[in-house]
């Protein structure tokens, strides 16, 4: 495997001497001392004659360093904020590979894990662990070359306590077994970003030939209704842009604390509770976690900076899955919610902020800095200007050939664009430049409104010339007009109005996360009283952070509000994922922006 890292500013890998093959994790889940322990075996390759390997590793205490049972030497730096520590191993130069045992464990605020009490899950009766290993945060639960562009395969065994059951992003169980041993296998190449596991008391339900949908018992009935598009999404996929090459796709719905909508682990995306709506409205985001087998989990952003790399396609598949599956008006309104919120970035980055460029800048800061709507909705449009200029059957078969070439490849904005280049030649009249390289939105790009927008428009005018909310014509609207609509409900509206449209639509206690984030960001602000306890409610049980940033936000926009946000925060903070409590400290404790 070619491994390319030498620009990743957020590992101290250098896999241009020596990089790392194969892993094997032998752990124990510890949940009173909520510590992971055990050994980590790492194949290597030493291309370089080098005399050390290194490694990174955050927050972990090294017992131990073996190579054929001989302890060996090593050494690590100082911690640095975020990066952690270098592991750096002594090998043997004149061996071009080695094999070398790591005794270790990890602590009980390593942030890559959350150890939820029973009390924090759905069935409230036993713990559960989960991971998030994106963007650096596995080497704080396995010491590792933790960059995207270094890619291995890895086999575990994972000893739980008896009543619970482990899944990994590799070959999964289906059932409990009665000693809480599990073991895995990932046969296929992945970046460190993607290992992942999950141990709570959660049972298997089959959907369809290659997929399936594990969940805690009081939620799988609800989960089995809510995916039952699962294996249809899957043969969509393949029809666009070629054959699944991960076997299963199976989906692990999380307790609530799960701090994304969903994260792409092969073979078993993780996903948040709150895309449960009971009609199937949110399914998007399993057509964009499921795109990512694609666009991320085989050809992968080499380094943090091409972050689109990853996002922007995985939005542009996402959404030709669903528009196979809904149609196009429904497709139409996924693009313009997200076109909207790309507008609301740009306004509250500023336009010339260098954080508004395709390809980012993340050196000396934390990747997570460069999680915006930008990779995402900038990306997709960039897309969406590449597939208008060469005809939608040639992209297909540019992005099919794309995913093949570059399959259990690193892929950076660079060599992206030599591919371009290539392969269409006709997109060379596009200003890739002001795209990927410019802050802001090309000056000449603008999206009109879809038809069902439009509609929904209409039915808001007639609100506003003294229609009353029943007397709406709504009946047929999904959740996104839905969206649309309560996004568009004016800046100045009066208490009274408010109540009018909460008694007849029900906004406030929508369990449509979606719904109900979007009309607490409108109404908190204005201190309509009715919305917060449903926010409190909210805020105390979801920990997405997409929910729950707009939430406090809002919030935060006036003196009661403010008082009445940090009052939650001090109470809900237990129960979010570090991932959460690192944004949501610096926006309630610390009052940035
Ligand atoms: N891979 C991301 C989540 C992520 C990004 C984790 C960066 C850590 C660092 C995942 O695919 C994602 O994009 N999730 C979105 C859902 C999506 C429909 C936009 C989310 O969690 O909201
Ligand atoms: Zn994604």
């Amino acid at each position: 495997m070619a491994q390319n890292n030498n620009t990743d500013v957020h590992s101290f890998a250098q896999p241009q001497k020596a990089y790392i093959t194969h892993l094997n994790l032998n752990l124990e889940a510890d949940f009173d001392n909520k510590i992971l322990k055990g050994k980590a075996t790492l194949e290597y390759k030493n291309i370089a004659q080098t005399s050390q390997i290194h490694l990174d590793t955050r927050d972990l205490d090294i017992l131990q360093i073996t190579q054929n049972n001989q302890p060996i030497k090593f050494q690590l730096t100082e911690p640095k904020e975020y990066l952690g520590q270098a592991l750096i191993i002594d090998i043997n130069p004149q061996l071009n590979q080695g094999t070398l045992t790591i005794e270790y464990q990890t602590h009980p605020q390593a942030a890559a894990l959350q150890w939820l009490t029973p009390e924090q899950t759905a069935g409230k009766k036993n713990p559960f662990l989960f991971t998030q290993s994106q963007a650096i945060l596995a080497r704080t639960w396995v010491p590792c070359q933790d960059s995207p562009g270094i890619r291995f395969t890895y086999t575990a065994t994972i000893k739980t306590p008896k009543n619970l059951m482990a899944v990994m992003s590799a070959q999964n169980p289906q059932i409990k077994n009665s000693e809480g041993i599990y073991q895995f296998e990932m046969k296929q190449p992945i970046p460190a970003y993607l290992l992942a596991l999950a141990i709570g008391d959660f049972e298997f339900a089959p959907l369809g030939e290659r997929t399936g949908v594990y969940a805690e018992n009081n939620t799988l009935e609800k989960a089995k209704y809510e995916f039952a598009e699962l294996e249809n999404m899957l043969q969509l996929a393949e029809k666009l842009y070629g054959k699944y090459e991960w076997e299963r796709y199976d989906l692990i719905v999380l307790p609530p604390s799960f701090p994304f909508g969903g994260m792409e682990n092969p073979r078993i995306t993780f996903a948040t509770p709150t895309i449960i709506a009971e009609d199937r409205s949110l399914i998007s985001l399993v057509a964009h976690e499921l795109a990512h087998s694609w666009s991320g989990n085989l050809v992968t952003n080499a380094t943090w900076n091409d972050f689109w790399i990853n996002e922007g396609f995985t939005v542009y598949f996402e959404r030709r899955i669903m528009e196979a599956m809904m149609g196009k008006s429904y497709a139409e309104m996924l693009a313009y919610l997200g076109y909207q919120d790309l507008l609301h970035t740009l306004e509250l980055f500023g336009k010339d902020n260098p954080d508004t460029r395709l390809k980012l800048d993340l050196k000396d800061r934390d990747p997570d800095e460069g999680v915006s709507e930008i990779a995402y909705e900038k990306g997709y449009f960039f897309l969406i200007t590449l597939e208008k200029k060469v005809g939608r059957p040639k992209f297909d078969a540019f992005l099919h050939q794309y995913f093949q070439k570059n399959a259990f490849q690193g892929m950076d904005t660079e060599k992206f664009l030599e591919y371009l280049k290539k392969e269409l030649p006709e997109t060379q009249t596009i200003d890739l430049n002001a795209w990927i390289y410019q802050p802001g939105l090309p000056s000449n790009f603008a999206l009109t409104l879809p038809e069902r927008f439009i509609e929904v428009e209409k039915q808001l005018k007639k609100w506003k010339n003294g229609t009353p909310p029943e007397k709406l014509n709504t009946q047929q609207w999904t959740t996104h007009e839905w969206l649309h609509f309560i996004e568009q409900l004016p800046a100045e509206i009066s208490t009274d109005e408010l109540e009018k449209l909460d008694q007849q639509f029900k906004f406030s206690q929508s369990g449509n996360a979606e719904i109900i984030t979007q009309w607490l960001q409108i109404t908190l602000p204005l201190s309509y009283t009715p919305a917060f306890a449903p926010a409190e409610n909210f805020l105390m049980n979801v920990g997405r952070r997409k929910f729950l940033v707009p939430i406090y936000k809002a919030m935060l926009k006036t003196e009661q509000g403010t008082q009445k946000a940090k009052e939650i925060y001090q109470k809900a903070r237990k129960n979010y994922h570090s991932v959460a409590t690192n944004t949501l400290d610096k926006l309630i404790l610390e009052q940035q922006r």
